[in-house]
């Protein structure tokens, strides 16, 4: 009996192996890291940092310390998830040497209720200072050196959330700046802190990377592996609909995975995926944030609910024009503006140049279909 095949189409979690669509950033980042270069990826929430940052390393067959950073807040926790993440693809001799250098940061065995393994943990010091945190890397960085890893410090602009931070990251860098042999990945979805933290001149972490901007995924590439994952998979899709698809989503990367996902599970077996198919993969995706949607909008003033309305149906492009004004029924440009001003600071809509954008596009899609 032939095998049946698993939707290809994966959001909300990192994709590795074939669920990654090969983007153009990755070699440029596999032949910085195999230089010892470092790199910082910044980029909106969900585009893909991760997946990128691990794939690579996956592919180059280096081994990787990934720790995430996100809402850290004390410099104990700092160092917790550092040793943490060390630990996890570490086998036996060589942890006990680990351990022993790490006696002071009491290291001790759990049991996994759920899968009945043992998971080491460490709790460090309440009293953990920065000079700790810059200890605890130069192990690692040793550790990093003898098995080729890759450092990767995920979320890193949450380290700026700590009390003198100032100090503490120019600390990491005249740390960083001698490892000759190990490449740090940095990653970070808040682009103003990730920004000023690598290329403002007075920062201490000034140029001690490369910076890429994660972003929308390729539109041919992407194309190409929407097209192959449905082929892979038995099935087809007509090329209107994936234009539909990337239009739809903005090209955002889990957006658009999580409508690929809708619509091929909507595609029946050996069948052809086309606008209506389309359609009803759209409402079920609206339909699972219907309540997140509603309660968003009636938390806006009536005003306001008529301009985002207006800017999901016109588009965010000229929202000052009188087009605009009259659809909204607002009066003047300054209350539109202040309108639409209010859901970006609700991060409803992001502001690109002049043009206003809707950070879900399921919420623009769910908006249009009112009347
Ligand atoms: N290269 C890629 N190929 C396919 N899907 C991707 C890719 N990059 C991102 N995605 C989509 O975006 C989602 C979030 O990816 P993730 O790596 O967690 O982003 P980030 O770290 O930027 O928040 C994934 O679940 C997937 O749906
Ligand atoms: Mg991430």
């Amino acid at each position: 009996m032939q095998k049946k095949h698993t939707n290809p189409f994966r959001f909300n979690q990192v994709v590795e192996k074939e669920y990654f669509c090969r983007r153009q950033e990755s070699t440029l980042v596999s032949d910085l890291i195999e230089s010892g270069q470092n790199v910082a990826l910044i980029g909106p929430r969900r585009t893909g940092k991760t997946s990128l940052a691990l794939e690579v390393c996956r592919k180059a067959k280096r081994k990787v310390v990934h720790s995430d950073m996100m809402r850290v807040d004390s410099y104990a926790e700092v160092i917790k998830r550092l040793i943490e993440s060390t630990m996890r693809d570490s086998k036996e001799p060589r942890i006990e040497s680990l351990i022993q250098a790490l006696a002071h940061l009491r290291p001790t065995w759990a049991i996994d209720p759920i899968s009945g393994g043992t998971q080491l943990t460490v709790t460090p010091s309440p009293q953990s200072t920065p000079q700790n945190v810059v200890d605890t890397l130069r192990l690692i960085e040793k550790r990093c050196k003898s098995s080729g890893s890759i450092l990767f410090i995920d979320e890193f602009q949450d380290l700026t959330a700590l009390p003198k931070h100032e100090s503490f990251i120019a600390q990491i860098r005249s740390e960083i700046q001698h490892w000759k042999d190990t490449a740090i990945i940095f990653a970070g979805s808040d682009r103003d802190k990730m920004k000023a933290l690598f290329t403002d001149p007075d920062n201490p972490c000034y140029q001690s990377a490369t910076i890429l901007m994660i972003e929308r995924l390729e539109e041919q590439t992407f194309k190409r592996y929407i097209h192959r994952r449905f082929e892979q998979t038995g099935k087809t899709i007509q090329p209107e609909c994936i234009e539909q698809v990337l239009d739809l989503t903005n090209q955002h990367p889990n957006s658009a995975q999580k409508l690929l996902h809708f619509l091929w599970s909507k595609t029946p077996e050996k069948g052809l995926a086309e606008t209506k198919t389309l359609q009803s993969a759209l409402n079920l995706t609206i339909r699972a944030e219907q309540d997140e949607f509603e309660r968003a909008l009636g938390n806006l003033t009536l005003l306001q609910g008529r301009a985002l309305k207006t800017a999901a149906k016109l588009g965010g492009e000229s929202t000052n024009s009188i087009d605009f004004l009259e659809a909204a029924r607002i009066r003047n440009h300054a209350s539109a503006t202040k309108a639409l001003l209010r859901c970006v600071q609700l991060k409803i809509l992001q502001k690109e140049g002049a043009r206003y954008e809707f950070t879900n596009p399921f919420f623009r899609a769910w908006l249009k279909q009112l009347p």
